[in-house]
């Protein structure tokens, strides 16, 4: 979507594709983070849109927000670091994370040649999205 790198400098003139992201943020109920692995670490696309949507200081659009994450490799343990660096930007950020079910998805054995998710990663996507699910209605209206 044509996001600039960020540059602390942009802050001062806040682009408005970095205005769009944060507004998704604040109006969305929780943040479903959805990652590949590259060289041991998440997309630095993503932390692009994460650096700009947490700015300006104070006013970060993460805070108290309900989140989860996913990743998909072509692996057996692919984004198994990836995520591990992400929730601990989430966490930084005070997001309310999501700790189970993990999802470490692998883009070989789980889809077919369309491309649609086959075998029992299909039940278990399910399983995440309902977690996913009772996770934001809880974190809306804690006990
Ligand atoms: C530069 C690069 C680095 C990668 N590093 C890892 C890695 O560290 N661990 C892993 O499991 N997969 C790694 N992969 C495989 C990607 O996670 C995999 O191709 C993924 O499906 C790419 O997602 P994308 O099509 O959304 O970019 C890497 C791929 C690329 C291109």
């Amino acid at each position: 979507m044509d996001l600039p790198l960020f540059n602390q400098d942009l802050e001062a003139d806040f682009p408005a594709k970095a205005v769009a992201i944060k507004q998704v943020v604040e109006q969305a109920d929780g943040v479903l983070f959805v990652t590949p692995e590259y060289n041991r670490g998440f997309s630095g696309v993503l932390k692009n849109a994460i650096d700009w949507a947490s700015r300006p200081w104070g006013k970060s659009s993460f805070a108290g927000k309900p989140a989860a994450i996913v990743g998909a490799s072509m692996g057996p343990l692919g984004t198994t670091q990836a995520q591990s660096q992400l929730r601990n930007v989430l966490l930084y950020l005070d997001m309310k994370v999501m700790g189970q079910p993990e999802v470490y998805f692998n883009a070989i054995t789980s889809l077919d040649e369309q491309g649609h998710v086959v075998g029992e990663s299909r039940e278990f996507i399910k399983s995440f999205a309902e977690a996913f699910v009772a996770h934001v209605r809880s974190a809306a209206s804690p006990r």
